[in-house]
């Protein structure tokens, strides 16, 4: 049964907490008048943070297909609940089911580096997978798997509102693209997310998973990702650190 979660309560509880950090004693329990710009966004920071931890709870108890009764654990996603950027990855693997939580294995230390060599930290973004539950033996996704799970993302993607979503490998810029171009002639280029009728396109970077990078680290294949993510970067408008500029 899904968690009954009282926002109002949450958003009370969130603007008190953050008036204690920043001095505003005295207007506890009110809104504080002097940064309306602020608090307005400390609201939808702690409704968008509630609305997703509402989709994670239906996803821990999902059943739409095999896999849930498989899973140790569901893997929702984790991060900023309003990041610039939404990584995507394909799906949970052994120590992602283990722990319950994504990109936290060999694969996930990698791509702790990229965010790190972007001059980021993880707690900046946003990770999440198309598929919630590992697939057996970390199989590729099946079309009925990815039918069933692809609305949590979609879901998420409408919450987070992210500014870019860097798609990590083939079947993550497959699915959020509907395409079955490979990821060699994807990558590279920004693409359009559509995030639904009368929402603005979001700009989507395919590039190559790090698991791919681990099996197939070559100077060549390092430079494509951080080429990616450079024109991540330049989109944004966040500096471009000394290392990865060439
Ligand atoms: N690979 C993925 O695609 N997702 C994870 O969470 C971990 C590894």
């Amino acid at each position: 049964m899904e968690k009954d979660v009282d926002i109002n309560k949450v958003v009370q509880q969130h603007l008190e907490m953050n008036n204690f950090f920043t001095g505003g004693f005295a207007a506890k329990g009110k809104a504080d008048s002097t940064e309306p710009q602020q608090q307005q966004d400390n609201v939808a920071v702690a409704q968008a943070a509630t609305e997703l931890e509402k989709i994670a709870d239906e996803v821990r108890q999902c059943r739409k297909c095999p896999l849930g009764s498989l899973r140790t654990n569901a893997v929702p996603g984790e991060g900023k609940p309003n990041a610039q950027i939404l990584f995507v990855g394909e799906g949970p693997g052994a120590d992602e089911d283990a722990q319950g939580r994504p990109f936290v294995g060999r694969a996930g230390r990698l791509l702790d580096r990229v965010i790190a060599a972007c001059g980021l930290k993880r707690s900046d973004v946003f990770i999440a997978n198309i598929l919630k539950c590992r697939p057996p033996g970390n199989r590729d996704p099946r079309p009925d798997e990815i039918i069933n799970c692809f609305p949590y993302l979609q879901r998420q993607i409408e919450v987070i509102n992210p500014k870019i979503i860097v798609a990590l490998g083939a079947p993550a810029a497959r699915t959020l693209l509907n395409t079955n171009k490979s990821i060699g002639q994807l990558r590279g280029q920004f693409h359009e997310y559509y995030a639904g009728l009368g929402r603005p396109p979001i700009k989507l970077m395919p590039t190559y998973h790090t698991a791919y990078l681990l099996r197939n680290y070559s100077h060549q294949n390092r430079e494509r990702v951080w080429e990616d993510m450079k024109k991540v970067l330049t989109e944004l408008g966040l500096p471009i650190p000394e290392h990865v500029r060439k």
